[in-house]
């Protein structure tokens, strides 16, 4: 089953039905103003955190699950007839509702036509603003003059933390008031504290404003439930049904946001009215947006500020290949979701409710690496941010609160707040950045730990190194702590792990290239000898006879061993081993194929196998759920990447670009009843065959699978990786691909890059010419390169 197509030069996904398996979303705003609206203009709003700065309402895994939204009810004063500009929440019958929904970057546009009327509504937050806009248009397509009223629905929260809105009723209904200011709608939340003007965190300064430009204003409602009317809902509300506003101001209780414009249509004529709805007073800020937006023809020059903005942003990289899904993903969807999950990462969707707020050590490092290319700046001050959550030790805070960070100046973590691995992801991530952005002297700059003291960036990433070393266990190999990157295995703070001996095993190795470049001999020498060991260790305690193990728990079990019952293969050493070049090419191929055969799905590889039903909880928390869910046993998308990346670099570019496929979110365009979720976004996990659920995907939008397909995709099948002093070109691409091209910006300047592949190979380079010279290797200098640049390859 099919609901929509991707329009790969609007760069939207369009949803021709709105009857989705799940609410399909997408994200307006900015890390200021953030917002999430579904197919059906469900969702809600927020400034800054979507915890704590939630001054909409929804509620979480509620029926539909997106309501309520951003609705306008439109009603025929003649008929008495009513619906609303989105399907939900009135829900016409489809045979005679029609709606389209384009999500696009950062804006939604929703479209229905219904008994002769079309509405057009644009949802979207101009940049640099603290409000949204919806944008309607009304056109009549009858034959006669048409009377309609329309009414804006918006409904608020009582307190900004989303949690004290839900459970602490008795004291949050008692503090919001509604009023209306110059028919702006004003909605406070403890308006009897004086307002701290320029302190948008104070709790006194907590309000919105909610305007209507270019229509009359004919009635107003801020009382939810006399709205609504009792025993109804958003698909009936009591107003709507009587045809006019009943000026209600609330205070207490519940508020909620309606504006009724009444107007007249002509045959063939359309009117266009704008909500304006944001942060601040409605006699100040929503006075000023107003005044703004008083012109229209402003909001669509907004619109295409907005558009320009975003499309610059993902055209530092686009594909042309025979795979049109592959493109739809790359052009536009992936590294846009790789900035969703940056924004907001794992604190704002439909799923995540807003309980996670702050900065996950492991995750937000890891999340940077998808938008390198697209926000270099940007990124490098959040690596820089991150940098700082490192403690003196070298292990990091868990959780880093970006407003509310002060490096320096932390509490250290005790010994049992530790990850084994947050710290190390720094190594797939700060060289990442440095060779994007040319910038050397970053492994110089002086940064303070969190918690003591401060150290160049080359140095912190020493201490990372130190932590591991001086926290390892019988088999010399990293303590499990308090978790590594599966936080369902537990391995006892004595416990170890091998994924994470392999991540020190790639940390080792890339501070050795790293002081190699800085000449710095002494410290290659170190880590040298550390990484001797290190292998001799992997040797001797890791490999189970076909594969490797997992970790050792603090008593001796071991994960992922063949004598195991359950969970006796892990992907994530096996890719790893590949990934940190631990094994020859043929010990590599070797274990891939075993990986094939005890972990690959058609929908892409299992976390682990057979997934756990009887071990015991303490010794992992896997059990906990169901089979082929979750950690246990699913289709992990975060882990999916690194099997492609290994598969690639040993050159299998059929299976690595099979494995890509098999759980490519475009791919499931045409079977979307399947997978259920956005056929354009990535998850968290797919149902592996062991749930009776095969197929069906979760958690979308904010993962690690974004960035770690993103980053697979785009360095390893197409190849195109940068380095400290130019860009290597190494595609591994299955062999039926004749020919692809990438454009890509490298350090403000351009590369069209074409690569022809007469013998269809998977991997090699036969001949690179640039700008018309032939060049040796697959490797481009970068002081050859000019401002744009024309590169011919040649695979064979
Ligand atoms: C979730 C967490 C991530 C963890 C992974 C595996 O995606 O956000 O931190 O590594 O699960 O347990």
């Amino acid at each position: 089953m099919q609901y929509g197509y991707f329009h790969d030069k609007n760069k939207e996904y369009v949803i021709t039905r709105p009857d989705t398996p799940r609410s399909w979303s997408n994200y307006l705003g900015s890390t200021e103003y953030g917002a999430i609206i579904t197919n059906n203009a469900g969702g809600y709003s927020f400034f800054q955190s979507a915890a704590q700065g939630r001054f909409t309402r929804w509620r979480a895994n509620t029926l539909p699950m997106d309501q309520p939204g951003r609705y306008l009810y439109i009603r025929d004063r003649e008929s008495k007839e009513y619906w609303s500009a989105s399907w939900q929440p009135v829900g016409k019958p489809l045979d005679k509702y029609k709606c389209v929904c384009r999500h696009g970057t950062a804006y939604t546009i929703i479209e229905s036509a219904y008994d002769s009327i079309e509405s057009e509504t644009t949802y979207f937050v101009p940049l640099n603003r603290h409000f949204e806009c919806w944008l309607l248009k009304l056109t009549n397509q009858d034959k006669k003059t048409r009377k309609l009223s329309v009414f804006t629905f918006m409904e608020y929260a009582n307190f900004w933390h989303f949690w004290q809105d839900w459970v602490n009723l008795q004291y949050t209904q008692y503090i919001m008031e509604m009023s209306l200011k110059d028919n702006i709608i004003n909605h406070a939340v403890n308006p009897l504290l004086p307002v701290v003007k320029d302190d948008k965190d104070a709790p006194q300064s907590k309000h919105t404003f909610f305007a209507l430009t270019g229509a009359e204003i004919a009635g107003y409602d801020t009382d939810r439930d006399k709205f609504i009317g009792p025993y109804r809902g958003y698909q009936n509300p009591l107003i709507v049904e009587q045809g006019k506003c009943s000026n209600t101001i609330a205070v207490g209780d519940n508020g909620c946001g309606v504006l009724q414009a009444d107007l007249d249509l002509a045959p063939g004529e359309s009117k266009e009215m704008m909500v304006i709805m944001g942060i601040g007073q409605a006699e100040d800020e929503g006075k000023k947006a107003v005044e703004e937006f008083r012109d229209l023809s402003k909001a669509r020059g907004e619109i295409d500020r907005l558009k320009k903005y975003w499309h610059n942003r993902l055209e530092g990289l686009t594909v042309e290949t025979p795979d049109s899904e592959f493109n739809s993903m790359l052009n536009m969807w992936s590294p846009y979701n790789c900035l969703m999950t940056y924004a907001w990462s794992r604190a704002a969707s439909l799923i995540y409710a807003g309980e996670r707020d702050g900065l996950g050590y492991r995750d937000t490092v890891q999340d940077l690496l998808g938008v390198l290319h697209t926000i270099p700046e940007e990124a490098g001050e959040r690596l820089e941010l991150m940098i700082t959550g490192q403690a003196a030790t070298g292990g990091a805070m868990p959780v880093v609160k970006q407003f509310d960070h002060h490096p320096g100046r932390e509490k250290s973590p005790e010994e049992s707040e530790y990850r084994s691995d947050d710290s190390l992801w720094l190594f797939n991530t700060v060289p990442a950045y440095v060779k994007e952005t040319g910038d050397l002297a970053f492994y110089g700059k002086v940064l303070p730990y969190a918690d003591k003291g401060k150290d160049t960036v080359l140095d912190h990433l020493r201490r990372a190194i130190e932590f591991s070393l001086e926290r390892s266990g019988n088999h010399h190999f990293p303590l499990g702590l308090s978790a590594d990157w599966n936080d369902c295995l537990q391995l006892g703070q004595k416990g170890e792990s091998i994924f994470v001996a392999f991540q020190l095993r790639y940390g080792l190795k890339t501070y050795i290239d790293i002081c190699e470049l800085l000449k710095k001999n002494s410290e290659v020498d170190w880590a040298r000898e550390q990484l001797k060991t290190l292998d001799n260790n992997l040797h001797k305690h890791a490999w189970d006879g076909q594969w490797f193990l997992r970790a050792f728990r603090e008593d001796g079990f071991k994960f992922g061993a063949s004598e195991s019952n359950e969970g006796n293969i892990f992907l994530n050493p096996q890719t790893w081993a590949v990934y940190s070049q631990h094994l020859s090419n043929e010990q590599a191929e070797n274990l891939m194929d075993v990986v094939h055969d005890r972990l690959a799905t058609e929908y892409g590889l299992m976390i682990c196998d057979p997934p756990f039903e009887k071990t015991d909880l303490e010794v992992v928390k896997a059990t906990l759920f169901n089979k082929g869910m979750k950690e246990n046993g699913a289709i992990f998308c975060h882990t999916q990447g690194w099997a492609v990346i290994a598969e690639a670099m040993i050159g299998h570019g059929d299976r690595a670009y099979q494995y890509f496929r098999s759980y490519m979110p475009a791919a499931f365009n045409t079977r979307a009843d399947l997978r259920e979720i956005e056929p354009y976004v990535y998850c968290q996990f797919i149902n592996s065959k062991t749930s009776p659920r095969f197929g069906a995907s979760r958690l979308p939008w904010l993962s690690g699978s974004a960035t770690w397909s993103y980053y697979a995709a785009t360095q390893y099948i197409l190849g195109i990786r940068p380095e400290y002093d130019g860009i290597r070109i190494d595609p591994c691409v299955p062999s039926d691909w004749k020919q692809f091209t990438v454009n890509r910006r490298f350090r403000n300047r351009m590369l069209y890059i074409t690569v022809q592949n007469p013998d269809r190979v998977n991997k090699g380079v036969k001949a690179i010419s640039l700008n018309g010279e032939k060049i040796e290797g697959n490797f481009i200098q970068n002081d050859l390169l000019k401002e744009s640049n024309s590169v011919e390859v040649m695979m064979g």
